[in-house]
């Protein structure tokens, strides 16, 4: 039977290719990973790449930022399906729209979201600086839209004591948990402390003792003197957390927190878009352009 492991190393020996991948891959993803991040981590090094091929085992908007980020490349995302519900719920004309409307709002735009939404945007966040790039804007005194999650803007609002327009998105797998689920994992593990991701609901948000992106997450257990830690996040996290980490416990908050396009990648997937080439991401001149901008923008404030 074929080896991919081996043959995966094998050709990106020979292609000069990288894989980065998101901690929501399924674990034998993440661990043949060159580079293993957050959305942050995985578009900075994407900047930085040498290599002639990135593979990128993650959803369709960070190959695509990949793409943005560094044009010369070749970015191969091995299942093209793999989508983020949340980058869906705002497209382009939708903010043209809010445009012509609020001409003097700035568009602050999560990395969750289509290349064309963001080649509308003023600027690009993510999950680990949100908060300081809204700042940013809002101690200008500038009025600003942040889109499409509105759980993460609710949150930088009460975290900055601000107010501003939002998005009605969400990312449906953190907004739909449960905080019965959240408040019974606390009296079944009493001295366990509850780490999430702000694109839970502020209710959730509550009850935790550490909000952050996954890689803030995996680096609060790293730090952390405890050694229970109920999560409230995407389960892949937990992999890492776990290879970090192997004498502590990390009790998953829910079942549900599964997000199924972030699991459609196998090794065979990854085996065949690096022998063939294909399933390549490509982005209009036009759109990565203006696209880039507001990406640029936010790794100059980061
Ligand atoms: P991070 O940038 O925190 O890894 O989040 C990405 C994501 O899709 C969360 O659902
Ligand atoms: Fe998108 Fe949610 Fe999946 Fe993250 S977990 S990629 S926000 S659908």
């Amino acid at each position: 039977m074929i080896s991919y492991i081996e043959e995966i190393k094998q050709l990106k020996k020979e292609k000069n290719a990288i894989i980065l991948a998101h901690f929501y891959q399924p674990k034998e993803i993440q661990d043949i990973a060159d580079y293993l991040g957050d959305s942050l981590k995985l578009a900075q090094v994407a900047v930085e790449a040498k290599a002639d091929i990135l593979v990128f085992c993650g959803v369709h908007f960070m190959a695509e930022t990949a793409k943005i980020l560094n044009p010369k490349k070749k970015v191969l995302l091995p299942v093209l399906e793999a989508g983020c519900l949340m980058a869906d719920m705002i497209t382009e004309s939708d903010l043209k729209k809010y445009r012509l409307s609020h001409p003097n709002t700035k568009i602050i735009t999560y990395v969750n979201s289509t290349a064309s939404t963001k080649a509308e945007s003023d600027c690009i966040c993510t999950s680990t600086n949100a908060l300081k790039i809204i700042k940013h804007y809002t101690d200008k005194g500038e009025a600003i839209l942040y889109c499409p999650d509105q759980n993460l803007a609710k949150y930088a609002m009460k975290q900055g004591n601000l107010s501003f327009d939002a998005w009605k998105g969400c990312c449906p797998i953190h907004h739909d948990l449960d905080r019965n689920e959240v408040l019974n994992k606390k009296k079944e593990y009493p001295e366990a402390l509850v780490l999430a991701h702000p694109e839970c609901q502020l209710n959730i948000l509550e009850l935790a003792d550490y909000v952050g992106s996954t890689k803030q997450l995996l680096d609060y257990v790293i730090k952390s003197p405890k050694d229970t830690f109920i999560i409230c996040t995407e389960e892949g996290v937990i992999h890492a957390m776990e290879k970090a980490c192997p004498e502590k416990n990390f009790i998953l908050a829910s079942t549900s927190l599964l997000c199924p396009s972030m699991k459609y990648t196998t090794l065979k997937d990854v085996y065949t878009c690096l022998a063939k080439e294909t399933n390549e991401i490509i982005v209009s001149e036009e759109v990565s352009k203006r696209a880039k901008l507001a990406l640029e923008e936010m790794l100059k404030l980061s």
